[in-house]
């Protein structure tokens, strides 16, 4: 394999059909989703471009038009801004997407599976390593991004990473599950991994999240997985065949993950970003701690 020393692209997998979120999901993806007043996408290339990613590809299905327009200049919006005197807003509006980034559309025409969302990426990919962000799983870390941190592991090592975290084990059925041998107290070489395993079958609680750092290896396996858990073209699948001929490395990021593909996990994230947001988190504190909860 060629080793290529930068991660250059990553890809945003919004194909899928946010069925747990209808009807807000009914002409918009989920991915518009927004925690406080940021869409879950926004926050998500920001991810990447904090880790010196610039070139973003979007896998769409139905409704993308909103992703499509929120990355690209909204010229009556930012002249009535101007027009009213609204600086700061402008300047929100206007910094969305930063200078010297790329964004890339390309469609999903059925939603097949996320496996078959990042393989529908190869013709822009190419042969080179790329990052795979799912913006449903919100994180919030402290120092570095977990984009950031994973990139920083492939530059160590030149190998598929993936970001991984130990999960009650009645909850595997949730996750791709792998097992592992310890390289340090935050890698492991990956082994194997199932996905959806129910808890008395998971070889561990380990579970995968959505970021994942892929070598161009990978195209090649999703070309020949059958349709896997759910009738679905599973990256988990891919990965499986891929640890038969290169290292697999799980890395423990370091942050916090809320699953905003479930209400609960969005919730929880808009408290958790409610409570640290520069312009509400005192009022809102104070909202929480009157809230009569016991009653
Ligand atoms: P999920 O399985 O969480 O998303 O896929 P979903 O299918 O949209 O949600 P529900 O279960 O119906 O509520 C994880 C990620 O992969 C994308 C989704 O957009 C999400 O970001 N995805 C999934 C695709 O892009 N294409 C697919 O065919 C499937």
């Amino acid at each position: 394999m060629r080793k290529v020393k930068v991660i250059r692209k990553a890809v945003f997998p919004v194909a899928g059909m946010g069925s747990r979120f209808l009807p807000a999901t009914k002409a918009s993806p989920k991915e518009m989703m927004a925690i406080v007043d940021k869409p879950l996408i926004q926050y998500a290339v920001e991810e990447a471009v904090a880790a010196g990613i610039t070139d973003m590809i979007f896998i769409t299905g139905r409704s993308k038009r909103s992703i499509e327009d929120h990355f690209d200049k909204a010229y009556e919006l930012e002249a009535e801004l101007e027009k009213r005197g609204k600086a700061e807003l402008l300047r929100i509006t206007r910094e969305v997407i930063p200078d010297g980034i790329n964004c890339i559309y390309m469609r999903q025409s059925e939603p097949l599976g996320l496996g078959h969302a990042v393989l529908c990426a190869q013709a822009v990919i190419k042969d080179e390593p790329f990052a795979v962000i799912l913006a449903d799983d919100f994180m919030v870390a402290e120092a570095s991004a977990v984009t950031q941190q994973m990139v920083q592991v492939y530059e160590k090592h030149f190998n598929s990473v993936l970001a991984v975290h130990d999960v009650p084990r009645d909850q595997t059925r949730q996750y791709g599950i792998v097992s592992s041998v310890r390289v340090n107290d935050e890698l492991e070489q990956v082994t194997g991994i199932v996905e959806k395993p129910e808890p008395e079958e998971a070889p561990s609680t380990l579970a995968v999240v959505g970021r994942y750092i892929l070598t161009p290896r990978i195209f090649h396996h999703l070309q020949n997985v059958k349709p896997g858990a759910g009738g679905e073209i599973q990256l988990t699948d891919a990965i499986s065949a891929l640890i038969e001929e290169e290292r697999v490395l799980a890395y423990r990021y370091h942050g916090e993950r809320y699953d905003c593909g479930s209400k609960l996990g969005y919730l929880q994230a808009t408290v958790a970003s409610g409570l640290s947001h520069p312009e509400v988190k005192e009022e809102f504190a104070e909202y929480l701690r009157n809230l009569n909860l016991g009653a």
